[in-house]
């Protein structure tokens, strides 16, 4: 069996305080497929994500990555193959500087310094944030902590990405960088977000929660069509397939439809490749 399967079969968990937070939720993940978990604030998504390499335990049910179940003992295989990004980035984050905090995890793994440094430089790279290298963690901003936060596990290089709110807090240009990573990888990716335009561009399929029940998964153009289903899941169709507010005309169903125009700029860059216009090579990114 590949491992970057994720299977979760019955699975409840109540914190200690007694709030029950997941109940009975079932789902199967295969190798490469990209999943969004959406729901309403409290539903319960943090808490399943943070099951599916060990940080917490269940009460009911199992939780399996690649065949192998998340055990106690099992606990160093599956962190290796299973990156988490948790929602707050303040709980990924606690070295004294940004390179030792993304190196962290590289160093554990048993690479040599110059391995190490090689993975810290290329995984800050990747999120344009090669400048904070030197800064102190706590010193950042929120976008800025979240980045760094995807880096630290983009070093590990595991086969399975589980991301909590990967795109909370950034600018439009910093959202946009992190969706075309995601949109690159060709990892399993389990994304729980409040961002309904990402799902619906990066995800093909997407799970719904709901009070800790899983009360869909389907296809993600699927979930964000059935009105029914976002209302009784304290949900809403994202930004991009609203009503226009001023002359409410609807967009259409994302089932429905036709592939996007072309953007001016990829036009112009389709001209610039075909030897029509230089200069626009070096126009900035918008
Ligand atoms: N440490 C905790 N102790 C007790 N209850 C908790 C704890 N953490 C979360 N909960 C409760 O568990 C339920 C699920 O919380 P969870 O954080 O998983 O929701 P979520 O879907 O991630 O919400 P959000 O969209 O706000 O991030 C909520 O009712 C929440 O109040
Ligand atoms: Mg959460």
């Amino acid at each position: 069996m590949s491992h970057h399967t994720i299977s979760v079969v019955d699975l409840s968990f109540a914190y200690p305080d007694g709030t029950r937070a997941l109940d009975g939720v079932s789902f199967e993940v295969g190798h490469g497929e990209a999943i969004a978990v959406i729901g309403a604030n409290g539903a319960g998504k943090s808490t399943l994500l943070m099951h599916l390499n060990g940080v917490l335990s269940p009460i009911q049910g199992s939780v399996d990555i690649g065949g192998t179940p998340v055990t106690k003992g099992t606990l160093p295989v599956i962190r290796r193959t299973v990156g988490m990004v948790f929602q707050d980035p303040d709980d990924q984050l606690f070295m004294p500087t940004v390179a030792e905090d993304v190196g962290f995890g590289p160093l554990n793994l048993g690479l040599p310094p110059e391995g190490v440094a090689r993975r810290v430089d290329e995984a800050l790279a990747r999120v344009a944030a090669a400048r904070l290298k030197d800064r102190p963690p706590y010193h950042l901003s929120g976008g800025e902590k979240r980045v760094v936060a995807i880096a630290t596990v983009l070093a590990m290089e595991p086969a399975i990405l589980v991301m909590d709110e990967p795109t909370s807090g950034l600018d439009p240009r910093a959202r946009r960088r992190v969706m075309s990573l995601l949109g690159s990888f060709e990892h399993t990716r389990i994304i729980a977000t409040h961002d309904l335009d990402l799902a619906a561009e990066l995800c093909e399929r997407t799970l719904v929660l709901a009070g800790g029940r899983l009360v869909a998964d389907r296809p993600t153009g699927e979930v964000f069509d059935d009105d029914a289903l976002l209302v009784a899941s304290g949900l809403e169709r994202p930004l991009g397939m609203q009503a226009c507010p001023v002359c409410g005309a609807q967009k259409p169903a994302m089932s429905s439809r036709a592939p996007a125009p072309a953007h001016p700029r990829d036009r112009l860059r389709a001209d610039v490749g075909a030897g029509l216009g230089e200069a626009v090579a070096d126009a900035p990114e918008q």
